[in-house]
C-alpha cells in the first residue's frame, strides 16, 4: 500500500458543461451536460471522505463550462464551506454582476478566477464578440466585494504577444493576480494556430520574469520558475493530490490529461485516487531520465505531463518545451 501524505487536496469538479461561449481552444467537446443539485451532491460528500483520510486541507475548485449557469452553484459552495473546505469558483466572468458578487461573498469564497485570453480585439477573437466588456465588468463587481480575483490567461499562438499589455491592465484593473499557462492541443488535431512552439513560449517566460520582477505577473507554473528564479518551484499535481470530476461524473486525474480513470456514480474517489492504473503510472514517473541532471529536477520533476503528452503522446518524458532537459 502507498504511502499519501498531502497537505492539501484538489478538487476541480466541473458540475455543468453547459456554456454561453464557444472560444476557439476550448478542451470541451459536449455542450450539455448538466444535472440537479440532488444528484451532485454525493460528489461533496466522496471529497470530505478523501480529505479525511488524508488528513490534509481541501481545496474545491467549481468550474465548468461555465459554472454561473448551474442554479445550484451557491448551494453547493455554502455545502462546501460547511464541511470545512476552501472554495474557488472558475469562470468566464461574463455572467457576474453585482448580484452574483455579493452572493459569491456570502458564500465566503476564498477566490474566483477569470479568464482574459488578451486585451479586448484579440480576447473576442478567441472567445466571442462582447466577452471581454462583460468580464471585465465582473472582475469589477468582485473587486468592489473585495473578493481576491486571479486573472487566467491561456496562451496560445494567437495571443501570445498580449500578455505584457494584459498586464498593465490587470495592474490597473485592481486584479490580485494574473497568472499564464500554455494551452493544450491533443497531438491529433490540426494545431497550428493554437500550440505553442518551445522557442516562442521560451521567449515569453523571459517577458514574464520581468513582469514578475515588478509584481505585474505570477510566474508558479511549471518552467515559468527558471527565468524568475523564483523561489516557488511548482511541479505538475497529476497522479497526486488533484483529482478532476465532470458534469457526467467521469473522474480524471487532470482536465488536460486525456484519461477518464472511472466514474463517481461507480466508484468513489478515494479508491479511485488510490487503486486507478493510470494515476499509479503518473506517480510511478517521478523524475523522467532527460531532468535527472537538471538542477531543479527534485522539485519541477519533468514539468507538465499534460503537455508531454499532448505534443508526444508520452506523459512520462520531459516537459517538450523545457530547453534544459537533455532529448
Ligand atoms: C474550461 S474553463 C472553465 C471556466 C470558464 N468557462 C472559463 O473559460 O474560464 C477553465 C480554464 O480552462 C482553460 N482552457 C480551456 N481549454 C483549454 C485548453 N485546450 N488548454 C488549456 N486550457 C484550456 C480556459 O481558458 C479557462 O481558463
Ligand atoms: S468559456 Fe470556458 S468552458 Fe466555455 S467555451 Fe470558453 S473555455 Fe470553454
Ligand atoms: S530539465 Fe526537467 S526538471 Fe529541469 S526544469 Fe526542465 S522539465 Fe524541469
Amino acid at each position: 500500500m502507498e504511502n499519501f501524505t498531502y497537505k492539501d487536496f484538489t478538487l476541480q469538479w466541473h458540475i455543468t458543461h453547459r456554456c454561453n461561449l464557444r472560444c476557439k481552444h476550448c478542451y470541451q467537446e459536449d455542450y450539455s451536460a448538466f444535472e440537479d443539485i440532488d444528484k451532485i451532491k454525493p460528489v461533496l460528500s466522496q471529497y470530505s471522505e478523501l480529505i479525511k483520510q488524508y488528513n490534509c486541507i481541501g481545496r474545491l475548485n467549481i468550474t465548468g463550462g461555465e459554472p454561473l449557469t448551474h442554479p445550484g452553484l451557491y448551494d453547493l459552495l455554502d455545502l462546501a464551506r460547511l464541511k470545512g473546505m476552501r472554495t474557488g469558483v472558475l469562470t468566464n466572468g461574463t455572467l457576474l454582476g453585482e448580484w452574483e458578487a455579493r452572493r459569491l461573498k456570502a458564500c465566503g469564497v476564498d477566490y474566483v478566477q477569470i479568464s482574459l485570453d488578451g486585451m479586448e480585439k484579440v480576447h473576442d477573437n478567441i472567445r466571442g464578440k462582447g466577452s471581454f466588456d462583460r468580464a471585465v465588468n465582473g472582475i469589477c463587481a468582485l473587486k468592489a466585494q473585495g473578493i481576491f480575483t486571479s486573472v487566467s490567461f491561456t496562451v496560445q499562438n494567437n495571443n501570445i504577444g498580449e500578455l505584457k499589455k494584459l498586464a498593465s491592465f490587470c495592474y490597473i484593473l485592481g486584479a490580485d493576480k494574473l497568472w499564464f499557462d500554455r494551452v493544450v492541443i491533443p497531438s491529433q488535431e490540426d494545431s497550428e494556430n493554437l500550440s505553442v512552439p518551445a522557442e516562442n513560449y521560451w521567449k515569453l517566460l523571459k517577458t514574464a520574469a520581468r513582469l514578475n520582477k515588478k509584481g505585474r505577473v505570477f510566474c508558479g507554473r511549471s518552467l515559468q520558475f527558471i527565468p524568475c528564479r523564483d523561489k516557488l518551484i511548482y511541479h505538475c499535481s497529476a497522479g497526486e493530490n488533484l483529482l478532476i470530476v465532470l458534469a457526467n461524473g467521469d473522474v480524471m486525474p487532470c482536465r488536460r490529461l486525456p484519461y477518464v480513470i472511472g466514474n463517481v456514480k461507480e466508484t468513489d474517489l478515494l479508491t479511485l485516487h488510490q487503486s486507478s492504473p493510470v494515476m499509479k503510472q503518473l506517480r510511478a514517473v517521478g523524475i523522467p531520465e532527460g531532468c535527472r541532471e537538471c538542477k531543479y529536477s527534485t522539485l519541477c520533476r519533468g514539468g507538465s505531463k499534460c503537455i508531454a503528452a499532448a505534443k508526444t503522446g508520452r506523459f512520462d518524458i520531459p516537459d517538450p518545451d523545457c530547453m534544459l532537459s537533455k532529448r
